[in-house]
């Protein structure tokens, strides 16, 4: 299993070119399912998440082909109507199949996701919403099965905002006899970059980027062109890296105005940052300053950047508070930035932190994608050597994030 190596304490300096986003790629691919023709993708980004879901889109008969950094997908040999429990238990977001299937195809049987690291996370509210559309939902040995002859355009309220929830029912939507509303919906970047693809492959859908989406069902869907959305957590994970080294970095390919919540908190920490329209550059001369938040749905502050802002609030001057209110069980990186020498104490929901004047290096365990993330910053940050052990993590959902550090002056070494 690969480690990395850090060596902290260097800073960061040059330019990063920023990636596509994981949680539009993910949906975006399975929106391939409802269409027999070609969905042609730039900026799918290189990581393995995306990887396993183009294995599972394979298995079902979607022909996939990558050549010079275009991804074309094609649908019109889908054999399989099924996401098995080997596929789904590595990775949740293959529960983005059963939309589009069951739209498309009338059936659908995907593996029920179990629990992961960072909390339960079930799937209720996706198969509340087919049922509303008139789908027929067993759930056996372990499986979702879903029938319908043709879903039925309805409205639906979300006992809570769910992005995957939202992007599921929104694809079933475009292929639905008559009009359906989805309400509560929720309304980060990435369901709009689908939603922007759903009317390229002409979709009818009013209310993009709000959260109350209404779609009008068509027949079927023909193919599109499409560049997915930068990767705003990605971003912001290289904006904490060089908030908590100090340095003066320039991330290319991205947008800030998809980030105001983390960028505000940045520079209430002490970053300088200056935004294009589409790069942001961060210098960073002194120690930062401890910045208190919520994670909340967007465009509140992202949970997916939780980690990433502890691991800078631990070398910040003074204390802070972080609330986790989106998953119950996303402090796991806690104990292992407690062993860097980080004073954290966690009650409830909520950590608060006590910023140190230095943390030294350990070896450290990665228990999911963003606490991964936020230790390789830690690592940065602390004197010494740090071993990050598990960081398959990492690679499910950064493209070579490493390789980009290491460029800027990061000293970061992968062992095999
Ligand atoms: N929830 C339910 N029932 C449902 C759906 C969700 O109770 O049917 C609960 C969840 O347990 C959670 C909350 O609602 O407490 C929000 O979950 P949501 O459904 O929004 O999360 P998700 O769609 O499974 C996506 C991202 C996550 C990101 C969350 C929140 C993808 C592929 N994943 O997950 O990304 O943290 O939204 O923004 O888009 C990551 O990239 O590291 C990651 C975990």
């Amino acid at each position: 299993m690969d480690k990395l190596l850090i060596t902290g304490g260097h800073r960061l300096n040059g330019d990063i070119v920023i990636s596509g986003a994981k949680n539009a790629a993910l949906p975006i691919l399975c929106a391939g399912l409802l269409s027999a023709d070609d969905v042609v993708l730039s900026n799918v980004p290189s990581l393995q998440d995306v990887n396993t879901m183009l294995k599972l889109l394979r298995q079902m008969g979607l022909r996939v082909t990558q050549e010079n950094g275009i991804t074309t997908l094609n649908g019109q040999g889908i054999d399989k109507l099924e996401a098995p429990y080997d596929m789904v238990k590595t990775m949740r977001a293959s529960i983005l199949v059963l939309g589009p299937l069951l739209a498309r195809f009338g059936e659908a049987k995907v593996s029920l996701p179990g629990g992961c690291a960072i909390g339960s996370r079930p799937v209720d509210q996706h198969i509340k919403g087919l049922r509303a559309m008139g789908a027929e939902i067993t759930i056996e040995a372990g499986y979702i099965h879903a029938k319908a002859k043709r879903l039925k355009g309805a409205r639906i309220v979300t006992d809570m905002i769910t992005v995957t929830g939202t992007e599921n029912l929104l694809m079933a939507a475009t292929l639905a006899e008559g009009e359906t509303v989805l309400e509560n919906a929720a309304r980060e970047p990435e369901v709009t970059d689908l939603a922007n693809l759903l009317v390229a492959m002409g979709a009818k859908i009013e209310g993009i980027g709000t959260d109350r989406l209404v779609i009008q069902g068509c027949d079927s869907l023909h193919g599109a062109e499409h560049t997915v959305i930068a990767d705003r957590i990605e971003t912001a994970t290289f904006l904490c890296a060089v908030a908590a080294t100090g340095g003066d970095i320039t991330l290319k390919n991205t947008r800030s105005d998809i980030l105001d919540v983390a960028l505000d908190k940045l520079r209430e920490a002490g970053v300088v940052l200056t935004t294009g329209p589409d790069w942001i550059r961060a210098q960073m001369s002194s120690r930062p300053k401890a910045v208190s938040f919520r994670t909340t749905e967007y465009p509140g502050f992202p949970t997916d950047m939780q980690a990433q802002f502890m691991a800078l609030d631990c070398v910040a001057s003074g204390s802070s508070r972080v609330t986790e209110t989106i998953f119950e069980n996303r402090f796991m990186h806690v104990q292992e930035m407690n062993r860097l020498g980080a004073k954290i104490e966690i009650d409830g929901h909520t950590a608060i932190i006590n910023g140190v004047d230095k943390l030294v290096g350990a070896p450290v365990m990665a228990t999911d994608l963003r606490a991964s993330a936020s230790l390789v910053i830690a690592g940065m940050a602390a004197e010494g050597e740090t071993l990050i052990d598990r960081i398959y993590h990492l690679d499910r959902g950064y493209d070579r994030m490493e390789v980009k550090l290491s460029a800027v002056g990061a000293q970061i070494q992968r062992l095999k």
